[in-house]
């Protein structure tokens, strides 16, 4: 069986992204853009509004008032929480399924994926880095190629796990000489199928730092670490969980004090607490 090639067929399978999402995104990196651009952008998809709405006026937001449109969403929520919201919301589908592969049950992947683009934003605002709904977005889409990826793992994992005990492979590393095929460069055909940015696409690939040169991006490693401290929290989930190389350099580079990385550890647990709060909500 040429198994890349069975990989490949699937991309086409996957839901589309809504190209509200695009458009977000590009005016989240524009300087020339308005706020009222954006509200805009989203009031003209009745169904993506309808959809923000409903969020907004849930039990769970415990706002005070009803929320009638997008723009007084923003005015009582700021504008980072509803774009959060409408990029969330819109790109689910996809990954809150199950990935039996990787041992992962429906919505383990999707909550986890929310909580880490929560880590992930904070630490590039403190750092002042890049767009924040891009980097958020690349931490919600990042193990996007497992969704496809799974079910060929589901048959070779005795191997790839044995590649990554007994020869010190990472889990993408094995994935790769298992399958010819890893679910870091499978996320990057995707996002380049979506027709996302390069840079977005680069993130997607290099989210494990695999390619040396990415450790030197800063919003690449930024999305690294907040991968690594979920790793580090949910000992528990995935077969893949912690196959993945530390980069020392890296850790040290954001986090010259230790106790930052414990920090963040408990951040990322009080995030998880929010998204389990809006996904019981639900
Ligand atoms: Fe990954």
């Amino acid at each position: 069986m040429d198994s890349l090639s069975n990989i490949l067929k699937k991309v086409n399978q996957l839901d589309p992204i809504p190209m509200v999402i695009h458009k977000v995104l590009g005016l989240a990196d524009d300087p020339e853009a308005s706020l009222k651009d954006l509200v805009e952008v989203v009031e003209r998809d009745p169904a993506i509004t309808a959809n923000l709405l409903k969020t907004v006026n849930s039990a769970h937001m415990g706002l005070p008032v009803k929320v009638d449109s997008v723009h007084q969403a923003v005015s009582m929520l700021g504008l980072q929480q509803v774009v959060e919201m409408v990029l969330s919301q819109n790109l689910s589908g996809n990954l809150n399924r199950s990935q039996k592969g990787y041992g992962l049950a429906k919505g383990d992947l999707w909550r986890q994926s929310l909580a880490v683009a929560m880590v992930a934003r904070t630490l590039a605002s403190q750092r002042d880095l890049m767009s924040l709904p891009a980097i958020y977005t690349a931490a919600l889409l990042k193990d996007i190629g497992k969704v496809l990826l799974h079910e060929f793992v589901a048959d070779r994992l005795e191997t790839i796990q044995k590649l990554v005990a007994q020869e010190g492979m990472s889990f993408v590393e094995a994935e790769n000489d298992v399958l010819g095929m890893d679910h870091t460069t499978l996320g990057g055909i995707i996002a380049k199928q979506w027709q996302f940015s390069p840079h977005m696409i680069y993130m997607i690939e290099n989210h494990h730092l695999t390619n040396p040169a990415s450790r030197n991006d800063p919003a690449t490693a930024t999305l690294y670490l907040a991968d690594m401290v979920a790793m580090m929290v949910d000992t528990g989930i995935g077969v893949d969980r912690l196959a993945y190389h530390v980069y020392q350099d890296v850790f040290n580079d954001f986090f010259p004090d230790k106790q930052q990385v414990k920090s963040l550890m408990i951040t990322y647990k009080s995030f998880q607490r929010e998204v389990q709060g809006f996904m019981d909500a639900d």
